[in-house]
């Protein structure tokens, strides 16, 4: 039987594009959070004997993941054959480690309730740094769908002359993936983070590159503060106005606005959260990954 695919609010587009890829029924989904905070959830659309696949970015994580892991629980005790959870943005990664003690390592709690009740996940560019790759933390299959072919067509159709820059070395993995496929020279910053919104980047000898359009590429855009710090930077340096792709548009209180104010000359995110920057679909590329893990 073809999977049921239950879309959490807000996210027009993907569970259509899953939809139509993999062929199944879109299910309806009824969410309700209690005057007293607690949440309500209920499958409309049957699953016994089918495979149930729940879309939801993980963007403000918390009021969000409990009904995610209900959702999924429900499903299974239903009867669904399995369950898959596509989470375009997956919450958490970065605390990977304990940087201080007593800390909770929240990518690996996040981890172990994820797999506790779902059989497979489907993420875009999840950020993986201490830890290698999904399996480090996550017990179940799961498929990393890269942004990188989709930011680099855009770049490819949209800036003249682009130099693709890394605000910090942990960008490093994207942007050079992101560099290779539009053909351009690429640099990473040095960052250090003293707060939420205490960002510094050094940009050392970027001046050889007055030229170019600096395009700056992060994986999370959160404060936005290593963005506005690297657009102060490169601006330093004498670069014309970088543009600033994100792959995922999280943007905190007023975070984009200050981001425009910093001088950046356009923002564009791809459409992992949904936000009005989104301009780079990776629909297709994350229903494409979908049709893989689905037994039909
Ligand atoms: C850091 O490890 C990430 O790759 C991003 O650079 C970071 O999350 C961006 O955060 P913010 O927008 O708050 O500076």
């Amino acid at each position: 039987m073809k999977p049921v695919i239950f879309a959490f609010p807000a996210h027009a587009g993907l569970p259509q594009s899953i939809v139509a890829r993999v062929g199944g029924t879109a299910g309806t989904l009824f969410l309700h959070r209690f005057p007293d905070g607690e949440s309500y959830v209920r499958l409309d659309t049957p699953v016994e004997g089918r495979e149930a696949v729940f879309v939801c970015s993980l963007d403000n994580p918390d009021a969000k993941l409990l009904q995610l892991l209900f959702a999924a629980a429900a499903a299974k005790d239903l009867g669904a054959t399995r369950v898959g959870i596509v989470v375009p943005y997956l919450a958490y990664m970065r605390q990977d480690v304990r940087f201080k003690p007593g800390e909770a390592i929240t990518s690996v709690s996040v981890g172990k309730l994820v797999s506790g009740v779902a059989d497979w996940l489907v993420t875009v560019d999840p950020h993986l740094h201490r830890h290698a790759t999904l399996d480090a933390v996550y017990s179940i299959p799961s498929t990393v769908v890269p942004a990188a072919p989709a930011i680099s067509a855009w770049i490819a159709a949209s800036v003249a002359r682009p130099l693709l820059v890394g605000p910090d070395g942990e960008s490093a993995q994207w942007v050079a993936r992101v560099a290779a496929a539009a053909n351009a020279p690429w640099i990473v910053l040095d960052k250090s983070r003293h707060g939420d919104r205490d960002v510094e980047v050094s940009a050392p000898q970027v001046d050889r590159y007055r030229d170019r359009t600096p395009v700056l590429v992060d994986d999370i855009v959160s404060t936005a503060h290593t963005m506005i710090a690297a657009v102060g930077r490169l601006r330093e340096a004498g670069l014309a106005a970088p543009i600033c792709i994100g792959v995922h548009a999280l943007f905190a209180a007023n975070a984009y606005d200050e981001l425009k104010a910093a001088g950046a000359a356009r923002i564009v995110t791809c459409n992992t959260v949904p936000h009005a920057s989104n301009g780079i679909d990776v629909n297709a590329a994350v229903a494409e990954a979908v049709a893989g893990m689905i037994r039909a």
